[in-house]
């Protein structure tokens, strides 16, 4: 593994590595663009857990909304730990990211609403704010709907390219969607479709459609197709470092990309080997 180095003239590649560990390997600028779906803060849900339990407890203060005071601190402290945690994860990361994107390469950033703000500011730190492209929603309508809020059903994706005067962007190349009001435009333009905006409605992966590979938190194929084909060309090297079942990987392919998948989890390097194998070395 560690001798492996990456050749734009080579296969494309599924690794079996930490991403931290296998980056370094690969040269400055190698990709067009980089699609990213971190695990989320985990860390962070964990501690929301320990935040609820201090209402049974009880202690020598009795603070906000009668909750145990010193309690609610503490659980706060490791809130904020774990917080830390996770973006001092991300952060080198998203550096090598920058680092491995071509002039006119692209970065995807596919986030949650508690994440993407916190994001965003780094991303402008390494980037530059005026690299920052669009922050899409991909709004979907599956499970259940919270009563005590607007039920949340929507992720965020950060788009930033590394060269605000160069890069590369296909509006012409990408799938168009349905008028809303199809009577009020001309029939040729209903029959065209309309470009989409910066807002994404589309399913999630199916439970029981012939693209789910079992992987808990795949991705629909057809949000990415988009990605692709707006932000890279045939021929073009595509990089995902957090690639799970292998949804660039399949939709790379497909469009006549070539493709780094790198995923650290034995179960993900499985499901990419029966999924892109045709494709692809695979490198345990
Ligand atoms: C949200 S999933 C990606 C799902 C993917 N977009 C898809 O469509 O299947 C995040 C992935 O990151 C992987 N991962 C987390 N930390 C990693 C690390 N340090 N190095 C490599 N992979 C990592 C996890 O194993 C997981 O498969």
């Amino acid at each position: 593994m560690a001798d492996l180095r990456w050749s734009p003239e080579g296969p494309n590649l599924v690794v079996r590595a930490e991403n931290s560990d296998f980056l370094p390997s690969l040269p400055d600028g190698s990709f067009s663009l980089i699609y990213l779906d971190p695990p989320f803060n985990t860390g962070r849900v964990q501690s929301r857990q320990n935040t609820m339990m201090v209402r049974s407890t009880t202690g020598s203060r009795t603070g906000f909304a009668g909750h145990n005071y010193e309690t609610v601190k503490g659980s706060l402290h490791s809130y904020d730990d774990a917080f830390t945690d996770y973006w001092a994860f991300l952060e080198p990361r998203l550096i090598e990211a920058w680092r491995l994107l071509r002039q006119d390469g692209t970065l995807y950033l596919h986030l949650d609403y508690r994440e993407v703000h916190y994001a965003k500011v780094m991303l402008d730190a390494i980037f530059g704010r005026e690299c920052f492209l669009n922050e899409i929603i991909w709004a979907y309508d599956y499970g259940a709907r919270a009563k005590s809020r607007w039920p949340t059903k929507h992720d965020n994706i950060l788009v930033y390219v590394k060269d605000p005067a160069k890069y590369h962007f296909d509006s012409a190349a990408v799938d168009r969607e349905p008028y809303m009001a199809p009577g009020l435009v001309t029939a040729e333009k209903a029959a065209l479709g309309k470009l989409p905006t910066d807002v994404w409605w589309h399913t999630i992966v199916s439970p029981t459609g012939k693209e789910k590979t079992g992987y808990p938190t795949q991705k629909p194929e057809g949000l990415i197709r988009r990605v692709v084909t707006a932000s890279s060309q045939p021929g073009d090297w595509v990089l995902d470092f957090f690639a799970g079942s292998g949804t660039l990987g399949s939709v790379a392919a497909a469009l006549d990309r070539r493709f780094v998948c790198i995923d650290q989890n034995p179960e993900a390097i499985g499901i990419m080997s029966a999924r892109l194998g045709r494709f692809a070395e695979i490198i345990e």
